[in-house]
């Protein structure tokens, strides 16, 4: 529409501070990605950038109350490649993730590892398989809700060795981890972003990491398909969201302090160390990141319908 591509409209932006809306716990992966963009973002536009979390249904309640937000760049919505699964898993959702946001770019990518209590009592993942396939249901499995992107890695696993575990949901895998570590539930698939630390210190057991390459930071994890798992592949793309109506100049404003965000020496180390790389400054345009969203609604709703999964 005519506001829409008013290159007017972004005069003045911003005079006020900008809200990122992380759909999962504080603490936890999501969480921590956007809090270490927010700041160098926010200096870059000359404004404070508050980072509040919304909770609640598999990051869907989040996404639902930004696409209605004001649509005037001060709402912004952090997420992840669950904004891909969501609409296969939610008959009734309650917004389009094509149609009711203007994609902003694209932010990181983060691998995911498959972690479990550190008493738990299979060592490598070939012993876990075996374990998981005589014990199924007894074993609990830990994720952040349907539409989480701990849900579809658990998923895949659990159709890649073709069992049913039980499933606790967390509001987030921040609370995940930390009752996970406490031996409170027996396993879960998550983000680097989250669960480095605890690898690395001993606090939970790691089985495997879920991408192609093997992670620098984790070296004596193995690749999913190196121990045998092929299709349990699956790296988080993340995203940031305004409301469909936004003006096209807003937009550009955000686009360019992500882009300035993503190549700050800090969060370029800060991503190493947790497994993850920023996004290159071609994934960080809407372009690139509509592309992806729109690929990945269509690969992963084949794979949710076959499992037959869904939050109804
Ligand atoms: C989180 O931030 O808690 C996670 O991204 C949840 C998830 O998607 O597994």
């Amino acid at each position: 529409g005519a506001v829409e591509d008013d290159p007017a409209a972004a005069e003045g932006f911003p005079e006020d501070e900008i809200t990122i809306v992380v759909p999962f716990s504080a603490g936890g992966p999501t969480d921590t990605v956007t809090r270490l963009i927010a700041e160098p973002m926010g200096e870059e536009l000359g404004t404070q950038i508050v980072v509040q979390n919304v909770e609640g249904a598999g990051g869907t309640i989040a996404a639902g109350q930004v696409a209605s937000a004001d649509p005037d760049g001060y709402t912004v919505l952090m997420h992840h490649i669950g904004m891909s699964t969501a609409p296969s898993l939610y008959a009734d959702l309650p917004y389009d993730p094509l149609e009711d946001f203007k994609t902003v770019g694209l932010v990181t990518e983060v691998p995911m590892t498959i972690i479990a209590r550190s008493d738990f009592e299979p060592d490598t993942l070939e012993e876990l398989v075996t374990y998981l396939e005589e014990n199924g249901e007894d074993v609990t499995l830990a994720n952040a809700g349907v539409g989480a992107a701990s849900q579809l890695c658990g998923l895949l696993l659990q159709d890649a060795i073709g069992v049913e575990l039980t499933e606790v949901p967390y509001e987030g895998t921040g609370p995940a981890l930390q009752d996970l570590v406490a031996g409170e539930v027996d396993l879960m698939c998550d983000q680097t972003t989250n669960t480095t630390g605890q690898i690395q210190g001993g606090g939970v057991k790691a089985y495997a990491v879920t991408t192609e390459e093997p992670v620098e930071s984790l070296p004596d994890l193995p690749t999913t398909a190196e121990a045998g798992l092929d299709d349990l592949q699956v790296g988080v793309w993340h995203g940031l969201y305004v409301p469909a109506e936004t003006p096209d100049a807003i937009v550009e404003e955000l686009t360019a302090a992500l882009q300035v965000a993503l190549e700050d020496p800090n969060v370029i180390d800060q991503l190493a160390e947790l497994g993850a790389a920023p996004s290159s400054q071609d994934d960080a345009t809407p372009e690139a990141h509509t592309e992806l969203l729109s690929d990945q609604i269509d690969l992963w709703q084949p794979i949710i319908e076959d499992a037959g999964v869904s939050a109804d």
